[in-house]
């Protein structure tokens, strides 16, 4: 909870108990011509130093929403945030000065995006982009930056670093630029990063290797991480623990490993048979049926209901609550026990 000391106006001091985010309740929605798009709705989740929650679920199901709120990017209006806290060290960022907020979002939490080509400048250099955080933020000398981007290139296994700092963002691979990315995401030693689909634009083999430094620079710094993807694939190695998402609302959530083993939530159930396995080759990927709904009609009750087949008439009804299903394991299903196989 946060507490409010009401002579200064301000949020109390962080205890050392809060975790480094955490996500309450938190409602996003879009105003557009047709009506409210309820894009978030509800949703909860923490993260701690050291740990890598992936937020999983299709497209539309509000992920990237998620993530633009807590970094104050969403546009707004048409956005608005209705209801929620977002706890930085304990601290509502929704309800901080301005200030004080801008000293956490791009210092204290960095983002990487997906299209590392739209989020670098064209016309400037490499070393000048990363060695712009060093001369903005702590007003190091223009010589001293280019040392300081030349390290973090280093550090972020470009080959020849100091040859192609003065390089400009199209000279490089997408594997590189992803890599100048998250160069830049680390430049002022974040407590937090949010990766937004780091990964999807590249191919498959330097996908891994992406993720993989993204992974062990995280565990270096000890960091927390929110890795945003749709591919349960890729985060069995990296996730400690996983969010999965539908329309709005976290449908399961869950340590790493028990989900694999064992989903609590007919969504993910489908989403762990879509992924393709070396042992199934030549057979039909399963794919789940139907598509995600529209948020200005989404389905009443269970908004998976059109899609599940699980479904009883209950679940066109009642809205499921995120019940407990077990240590740190929570499902949004109101037959959750059968598919769990009890
Ligand atoms: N600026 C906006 N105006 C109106 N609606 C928006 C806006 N930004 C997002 N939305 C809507 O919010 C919903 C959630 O979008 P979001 O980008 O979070 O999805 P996502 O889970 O990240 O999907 P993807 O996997 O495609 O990135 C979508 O239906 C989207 O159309
Ligand atoms: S609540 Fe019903 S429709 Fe929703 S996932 Fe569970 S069984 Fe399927
Ligand atoms: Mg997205």
């Amino acid at each position: 909870m946060t507490v409010i000391d009401e002579t200064a106006g301000a949020p109390a001091p962080a205890t050392t108990t809060a975790p480094l985010l955490d996500v309450r309740d938190l409602h996003v929605e879009f105003r557009t011509r047709d009506g409210v798009a309820r894009a978030v709705n509800g949703v909860s989740y923490s993260v701690e130093a050291g740990e890598t929650l992936a937020v999983l679920g299709e497209s539309g199901s509000g992920k990237s929403v998620t993530a633009q709120a807590i970094m104050g990017i969403l546009d707004m209006p048409p956005g608005s945030i209705p209801h929620g806290e977002i706890l930085f060290h304990g601290q509502d960022m929704l309800t901080m000065s301005g200030e004080q907020r801008r000293k956490i979002r791009g210092r204290k939490i960095a983002m990487i995006f997906q299209d590392a080509l739209s989020s670098l400048n064209p016309v400037l250099s490499v070393g000048y982009q990363l060695g712009e955080m060093y001369r903005v933020h702590e007003g190091l000398s223009r010589k001293d930056a280019k040392a300081k981007a030349i390290e973090l290139m280093d550090r972020v296994r470009i080959p020849g670093a100091r040859q192609r700092v003065g390089d400009y963002p199209h000279q490089f691979s997408g594997g590189m630029r992803q890599r100048i990315m998250i160069a830049m995401a680390l430049a002022l030693e974040p407590e937090l990063i949010i990766a937004d689909e780091p990964t999807t634009a590249l191919d498959v083999t330097v996908q891994a290797q992406v993720m993989d430094l993204l992974a062990e620079l995280q565990r270096e710094f000890n960091m927390g991480l929110i890795l945003i993807t749709h591919d349960l694939g890729v985060v069995a190695d990296v996730a400690d623990k996983i969010a999965v998402m539908y329309a709005g609302r976290i449908v399961e959530t869950s340590p790493v490993h028990d989900i694999y083993r064992r989903p609590a939530h007919p969504y993910t159930k489908g989403l762990l048979r879509s992924i393709p396995r070396l042992d199934q080759k030549g057979q039909e990927l399963y794919a789940i049926q139907g598509l995600p709904p529209n948020l200005l009609h989404v389905p009443s009750g269970c908004a998976f209901n059109p899609r599940c087949p699980m479904a009883q008439d209950i679940c066109r009804t009642d809205v499921p609550e995120l019940h407990t299903v077990g240590a740190g394991r929570g499902s949004a299903c109101h037959f959750w026990k059968e598919t769990l196989g009890e």
